[in-house]
């Protein structure tokens, strides 16, 4: 029986065990997680959302105070072009965050970072940029570049020393998205070193319609993807995400010519995932009725999300002098147009239901997105008698995608017969 355990996938010189942890904002791929999937051989990812906010958490820096000092004053304004970011410390908070990862890794594997190109933080070029320039000084080993692909990105970074020796590589769910990524970098002579096809059921911000995702495969849009890059003799490693729930689902994928495959919506609910616990509770008990594909980012991306999700329909105010992670390039976002709607229907208790604030409503109200499987976590660990569930580690998963045999899941070792 072949598991994925019997293929590598080769990258950079390196060979790596073909299984990555795709990124996963807010701050859910920590660092110790990120580590986890490195230690085991895979390739993992940090995220870089939220990056200033994230980089506090972890190193007491106080960036997002910082801000709010510089910016408190003018907060009544609707257009919030005035409250730019600092670029040396969006830059210094992400050299930190991946530094300080680099320094504590061990194993055979790799720690990529996933930039989220959406997140355009009232100037977007300068702020990729510094996020970028942070990542490859803090010495990252991969850059996955989605969530909003931006053409010109690698422009940006052409002239780092790290420019050529970086894994780079871009997250597409369409061949339309990457012939036209590829005509960008052929230019510089510099195509990406893999390319991450994401389909339908992915988590997170998602490359279709809110309506018409259904209409679409993984296997289909993959199939077009590597007979692409036949056709036109490049040899850049295809993998495959978005909804692969076995390790012979990706054996599978791997047989139809994909390298290796990105996962993550199995691994949300690990130890080590940045998830509260009690939010991994919820993914477990999720049924298939509960998940849903709404408009609510602003970032005018559909997402996927549990539809009881509690940051709906609240009304928090904007709070785009400490976080403004979505502004546009004019000080535009569009939860604060419809924050300022709310607000004139009924200034006592705003709700609105159409849009939330990706940077303080989603945490504040315990929110984050999910992929299309979460309900089927259920059956991926042990339940315990007080009807809660195990949370298993990083290493249960993985190892489950590494051996398993005929679609089945290995469950993780009940608490009480794990070594202390
Ligand atoms: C909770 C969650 C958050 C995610 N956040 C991001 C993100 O910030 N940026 C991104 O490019 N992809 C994000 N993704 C997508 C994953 O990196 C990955 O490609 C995809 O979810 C794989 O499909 P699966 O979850 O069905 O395994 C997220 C996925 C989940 C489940």
């Amino acid at each position: 029986m072949t598991r994925l355990d019997d293929f590598r996938l080769n990258l950079g010189g390196k060979e790596y065990i073909p299984i990555m942890l795709g990124g996963m904002g807010v701050d859910i791929s920590t660092p110790d997680f990120a580590l986890a999937g490195a230690r085991l051989g895979g390739i993992a990812h940090l995220s870089d959302a939220l990056i200033c906010a994230v980089s506090d958490r972890h190193h007491q820096t106080d960036f997002v105070k910082q801000r709010y000092k510089k910016y408190k004053s003018l907060s009544g304004q609707d257009n919030k072009s005035f409250a730019q970011f600092d670029i040396d410390s969006v830059k210094e908070a992400t050299r930190l965050l991946v530094a300080n990862a680099m320094e504590r890794k061990e194993g055979d594997g790799a720690v990529f970072i996933n930039l989220m190109e959406k997140l355009t933080m009232n100037n977007p070029r300068e702020t990729l940029k510094a996020r970028l320039v942070g990542a490859l000084d803090g010495g990252i080993e991969g850059i996955s570049l989605g969530a909003g692909l931006h053409l010109g990105s690698l422009d940006l970074i052409k002239d780092h020393p790290r420019f050529r020796s970086v894994n780079i590589g871009i997250i597409v769910s369409s061949v339309r998205a990457l012939k036209l990524f590829l005509k960008r970098t052929a230019k510089l002579n510099r195509h990406p070193d893999y390319v991450v096809v994401e389909g339908p059921l992915a988590g997170g911000h998602l490359g279709f319609g809110a309506d018409d995702w259904q209409n679409y495969d993984l296997n289909t849009i993959m199939a077009e993807v590597v007979s692409f890059l036949k056709e036109e003799e490049l040899d850049i490693p295809v993998i495959p995400a978005g909804g692969i729930f076995t390790g012979t689902e990706g054996v599978e994928l791997i047989k139809q010519g994909a390298s290796a495959i990105q996962v993550a919506t199995r691994f949300i609910i690990t130890q080590e995932s940045g998830l509260p616990d009690k939010i991994k509770q919820k993914y477990f008990e999720a049924e298939e009725d509960d998940i849903e594909v709404n408009l609510v980012s602003p970032t005018g991306y559909p997402m996927r999300m549990l539809k009881n999700s509690p940051c709906i329909g609240k009304g928090g105010k904007p709070n785009c002098e400490s976080l403004g992670y979505v502004l546009d390039r004019n000080g535009n976002c569009s939860y604060i147009e419809a924050y300022n709607e709310a607000a004139k229907l009924n200034p006592d208790k705003i709700s609105i239901k159409n849009k939330t604030c990706l940077c303080t409503q989603m945490r504040a109200y315990n929110t984050w997105t999910c992929g299309q499987t979460t309900y089927r976590l259920k059956d991926t660990t042990n339940q315990l008698q007080d009807g809660t569930y195990q949370i298993p580690m990083v290493a249960d998963i993985f190892n489950d995608y590494r051996y398993s045999t005929d679609n089945q899941i290995i469950l993780p070792q009940p608490i009480e017969k794990r070594a202390v």
